[in-house]
Parts: structure tokens; sequence; C-alpha cells
């Protein structure tokens, strides 16, 4: 952020901080950030936002060396609001995004702004030297526990491990980074290579990852990124880009986006064919997301669309007589394979949620395989690195069902693809992208 135009980081340490005490008591980060923004009050700034949202992902990057840090650095745990704003100004500190003795000057600052850190100000001003003097030699020391040098609790990296015990180590370290921004182009608006040549005139370092995928080298905000307010470009994953691909819907079919929002793959479908499409979503103020994504991307141009509030297993409620040609299941799932875009997601899960979603994979796709025509195909999808939701879900389903035929996904034996986290040096030359986050795919087809 251009420091002339930056909010006073005191202000952001703030917001920052109650955003994180929130999180630590079991809200998600994004969540934690709105209600955060309304309680402080902390000014007008229209960079403060995106400054304390900075910090509060910086912060959660280095959740599990912030909290062995203040064990180690305070005699005794402070309490909750003191110990939210020294967690926000070390993981500044471990980060190094501004000079050292601005971020102690304007923590201190920050606590005395704050009825409930006011009296703090001397510790917090203490801790955080305390770190700077005995960093050097702290770090190492700390970095050799496992939980933190991946930033995740024992239990998640068990499973990981034991999910994938040759790729574990290399996902868990890309997952502790932060994401890379890709954009998905609208080919009914442009190509690629047109986009990218507008990119090179604007002097945006930019490649091609994925079929319709372009990786900006450094990330941006979306008012800034050319072409997207007018819906010539998207924000998604090149791995989520992938789903609408496989689920290959032509020209006059019906459709049905089982779980929808935001809505990303809604637009996305409605931009590679001129189909009939239902997008459901259970929960109303995220499927309103949709309609905001569809307005951008000009989706209704091409497509029939209805947005539906309401239950995907309950499809006779909204599926139509003759049911559906593809249906997109992009069930609820951990998130274990976008850990790099929601840092939060392994301090926020328990390990009885993997198969609690597992349950719930499995009634969604229970509930939606009859109201697949004859020929259909359905893809089942996942955000998700761990077999329970992933192959053994997919596989499990096979073998319950006479009906149903996986169809490869990829020129291998396998029936199904399981993408783990990844980035390759090497130019995209066709296939799979190049960088991408985690997902499962499995792609079945009705007999
Ligand atoms: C992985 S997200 C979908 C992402 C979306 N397909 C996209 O690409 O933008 C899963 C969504 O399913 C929704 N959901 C969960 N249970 C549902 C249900 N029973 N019926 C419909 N939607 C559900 C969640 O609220 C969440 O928005």
């Amino acid at each position: 952020m251009n420091e002339a135009c930056a909010p006073p980081l005191a202000d952001a340490l703030r917001v920052a901080a109650h955003a994180w005490a929130r999180l630590r008591a079991g809200t998600s980060l994004d969540r934690a950030l709105e209600a955060a923004r309304q309680a402080t009050a902390a000014g007008p700034h229209p960079r403060l936002a995106a400054a304390a949202q900075d910090i509060a992902y910086t912060a959660t990057r280095h959740l599990a060396l912030i909290d062995a840090a203040i064990a180690r650095l305070a005699a005794r745990p402070p309490d909750a609001a003191v110990g939210a704003l020294a967690a926000v100004a070390l993981g500044q500190l471990v980060a190094q995004r501004h000079a050292d003795y601005a971020v102690v000057d304007q923590a201190v600052a920050a606590a005395k702004a704050d009825a409930s850190t006011r009296a703090a100000a001397g510790f917090i001003n203490a801790l955080l030297r305390r770190w700077l003097r005995e960093r050097d030699a702290c770090l190492p020391e700390l970095l050799r526990a496992d939980e933190v040098r991946f930033n995740a609790p024992r239990w998640w990296l068990e499973r990981v491990r034991a999910a994938h015990p040759q790729r574990a180590d290399a996902v868990l370290d890309l997952q502790r980074r932060p994401p890379p921004l890709t954009l998905r182009v609208n080919r009914r608006r442009t190509t690629v290579a047109a986009y990218l040549d507008r990119l090179a005139q604007d002097g945006i370092a930019a490649e091609q990852v994925g079929a319709a995928a372009v990786r900006l080298r450094t990330p941006r905000p979306v008012d800034a990124i050319p072409g997207f307010a007018q819906g010539d470009v998207s924000v998604q994953d090149a791995g989520a880009q992938l789903a609408a691909q496989f689920l290959g819907a032509r020209d006059g079919m019906r459709v049905l986006d089982a779980c929808a929002a935001p809505g990303g793959k809604t637009a996305q479908l409605a931009e590679l064919a001129d189909i009939e499409l239902d997008a459901v979503e259970i929960d109303r103020a995220r499927a309103a997301r949709i309609e905001s994504n569809l307005a951008r991307t000009a989706a209704h141009a091409h497509a029939r669309i209805r947005v539906i509030v309401g239950d995907a297993a309950q499809p006779q409620s909204y599926a139509p007589a003759g049911g559906y040609d593809r249906i997109l299941l992009d069930a609820p799932c951990t998130a274990s394979g976008i850990v790099r875009r929601h840092p939060d997601i392994p301090w926020l899960r328990r390990p009885d949620d993997v198969a609690q979603l597992a349950t719930l994979q499995s009634r969604l796709l229970e509930a939606l395989w009859p109201v697949l025509s004859r020929a259909g195909r359905l893809l089942y999808v996942v955000c998700s690195v761990f077999p329970e939701e992933g192959e053994r879900q997919a596989r499990q389903f096979a073998a319950c069902r006479a009906d149903a035929r996986a169809v490869p996904l990829t020129a291998g034996a396998e029936p199904f693809l399981q993408l783990l986290p990844d980035e390759v040096a090497q130019p995209w030359r066709g296939g799979t992208p190049t960088v991408h986050d985690g997902f499962f795919f499995a792609l079945f087809e009705k007999t």
C-alpha cells in the first residue's frame, strides 16, 4: 500500500485486534473483520478496512508463532483485548511490513486509544521491544515446533500427512504463503491473449496459468484490475475454473448449480454455453452475492438463470419436471484445499467437522442424483485435500449406485482427480493449470 494514502497504522492495528479477538473466540476472519469495522468506528479513512484486513490476515498466517512468542515473552497470559493487540502488532514485526520502531510506536498509540487496552500500553511496549531484542535467538527455536512451522494444529497436520505422505510438507508449506491472484477471462468478451496484451500495455506483469486463467504477478484490489468492473475478467482460482470446464454444459442444456454462492462458477457456466441455469443457495445473504456476480458479468444475456434460496437437498421444491442435463455439486467442505486464501480455516475447524461434512456431502449427492436426467452428468467438487470428502466419498457413491458411471477426467487410469495446491515454475502448456488451490473432482454419468 502506498504509505502516503495509507490510514494511520494505529487505527488499522486497532480494527485488526478487534477482529483477532473475535477470531480466537471462533468467528471466521472475514466475519470478524466486518464486525470489528462496525465495533471500533476507528475513523472514515477509505483504506482502513483494507489495511486492517491485511494486518489481520498477516497475523493469522503466523498464528501459532505469535501464540508461542507471547507465551515465551509474557510473564503471564494477557487478557483477550491486550493479547489481541500484541498479536497483530507481533504479526507486523514478524512479517516486517513496516519499520520496527513504527510498529511499536503505533501499537502503543493503539493501546492508548482504546479503554480496554489503555492500562496495558506499557506492557505492549515492553513485549514488542523484548521480541525485537530476542527474535534472532527465539525464532529458530520456536520454528522447530511443527505447528509453528506450518501454522496449523497438530491434528490437521497429521491428517494432511496421512492423506498425502509424499506431498504433505510441500502442500503445508505452500499453504502458509499468501495466495496468488488469478483471474478467469470471460471468453464471451475477450481472449486470454488479448487480455494479456491489455495488461502489458498497462504495465501489469501477468502470465497464463490455465485455459482461461491469468495470474497477476502482484495482487491488487479488484477496482484496480483492468476490465473487472465490466465483467471481462473475474477473480477465480485456476483449479476452481476446471469445474465448469469438466461439467461440459452445452447450448440448450438445463443445468443445476447446487451450492452456488458466491456465484463464481454460476457466472462461469453462463460464459461457456447458452443454458437454462438454476443456482441454488441455502444462505440468503450469500445468495445476494450471486446476483451481483451475474450482473457484473452480464450472465443473463446468455443464460436463463433462476437464483433460488433453498436447500439443494430438497430438489422437489425447485427442479423442473424433466430434471437436469448437468448438475454441479460444489459441496460445502472443510476447505482444506484453500488454506492460503483462508488461513483461519485450520484454526476454526474441529476434527469432528470432517466426518460431519462428509455426511452432508453424501446427503446432497443422494438427493440430487434422482433429478439428473438419463445420460446426464453430475460433477462433484470439494475444495478439500481430505480423502473423506474426496476420493472416499466418490468411491462410496459409485459403489452404491448401479446407474452411475465415473467419467475419467484426465488421460491416466484414475477416474477421479485430486488436485493438491501447487505452483509450478514452468509456463502453462495446456492441461492442468500450473498455479492452483486444492480440489477434488468426480464426474458421474447416469447410465
Ligand atoms: C463451496 S461453496 C460454493 C462456491 C460456489 N460454487 C462458487 O464457485 O462461487 C458452498 C456453498 O454451499 C452452500 N450450501 C451449504 N449447504 C447447502 C444446501 N444444503 N443447499 C444449498 N446450498 C448449500 C453454502 O452456503 C456455500 O455458499
